[in-house]
């Protein structure tokens, strides 16, 4: 298939583009061409409408897969204008050009559509957002579903691990912090389904083989607390875990709000796929491959 990727800059993009390459020929939309990447690229900048069908119309891909968005819910909070034009609108487009072009869709969305009200949420139930970045990604989900039969809508839970071409995220986030012996301070009361990034493309590449539609809930199963995934990591990677303070999220009210629970069930991913995701310590494992920079004596 020719599966044209947005967002492979990204962490999640990069990695499932990574993982398709071998099977299938990528396009790689991106906002400027010229980034030597291993894949053919194409320009497509998602707060530019024509950009978006001109990719989409010359590329003629069989599948998208929209990674891409701005993923700061501080950055939303900042520029709400901004964040539903790239986030809500140019998944519109988008969506729209695949109709067009008659390719089928998977669109990334979020855990944090939620609440935090419940727990280990299905996709039956209802979200509620918080926050705008969390609206403009649930509000994508709307568009996606409304204007395209055959799409995927992937809501992700938090990912771990290293993007291929750039350094963002949550991993990147405690490793650069805890090896320059900065003190974190961690949420004991905000949980989430934390997933192994390797995990995460394996579950959109499923979705895409089996040919899936509808909406599925992709993560670990499990349910963790900030702090104690955070330790985790911190002790598997051989950095300093007592930088790692336990904080409750009210402490950190100048935030974008978020939910105290968004851990996902991923039960409907794994009845209807192959998908299983690794056990959390072979998950780690591979982490910690993934950042030879740190760590000692892990085999
Ligand atoms: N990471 C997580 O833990 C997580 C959890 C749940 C859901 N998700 C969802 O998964 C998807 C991927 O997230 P991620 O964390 O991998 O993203 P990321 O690392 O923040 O990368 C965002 C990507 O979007 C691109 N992008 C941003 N604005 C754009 C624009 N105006 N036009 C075209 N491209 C643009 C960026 O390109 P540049 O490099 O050019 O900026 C980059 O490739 C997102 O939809 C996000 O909502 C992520």
């Amino acid at each position: 298939m020719k599966i044209l990727v947005t967002g492979v800059t990204g962490q999640i993009g990069s990695r499932v583009a990574g993982l398709l390459a071998g099977e299938h020929f990528i396009v790689a939309a991106v906002r400027k061409t010229g980034n030597h990447l291993p894949y053919a690229e194409i320009k497509m900048e998602l707060g530019d409408p024509a950009s978006i069908h001109t990719a989409v119309r010359s590329a003629k891909p069989d599948a998208v897969i929209h990674a891409a968005a701005i993923t700061s819910p501080e950055t939303c909070n900042m520029d709400e204008k901004g964040c539903m034009k790239i986030n809500l609108e140019g998944t519109r487009h988008l969506t729209e050009a695949c109709g067009v072009n008659s390719a089928r869709m998977i669109y990334l969305s979020t855990d944090l559509v939620f609440d935090g009200k419940g727990s280990l949420y299905t996709e039956l139930d209802t979200p509620n957002p918080l926050s705008i970045y969390a609206e403009s990604k649930l509000k994508g989900e709307e568009v996606v579903s409304e204007i395209l039969v055959d799409h995927v809508i992937a809501r992700t839970s938090i990912v771990f691990g290293r993007g291929a071409f750039s350094e963002n995220g949550f991993t990147h986030w405690l490793t650069s912090n805890l090896s320059k012996g900065k003190r974190l301070e961690l949420y004991t009361d905000q949980y989430r389904s934390h997933f192994y990034i390797g995990d995460c493309a394996r579950a959109i590449a499923e979705l895409l083989r089996k040919d899936s539609r509808g909406l599925y809930h992709l993560s670990s199963g499990k349910r963790e607390s900030r702090y104690e995934f955070a330790l985790k990591v911190a002790k598997r990677l051989s950095l300093d875990d007592t930088l790692l303070a336990p904080s409750k999220m009210e402490k950190h009210g100048d935030m974008a709000k978020r939910p105290k629970d968004c851990s996902l069930d991923n039960g409907k991913l794994l009845k209807e796929t192959d998908f299983r995701p690794l056990p959390e310590n072979e998950a780690l494992t591979l982490l910690a491959k993934e950042y030879p920079e740190f760590g000692k004596n892990r085999d």
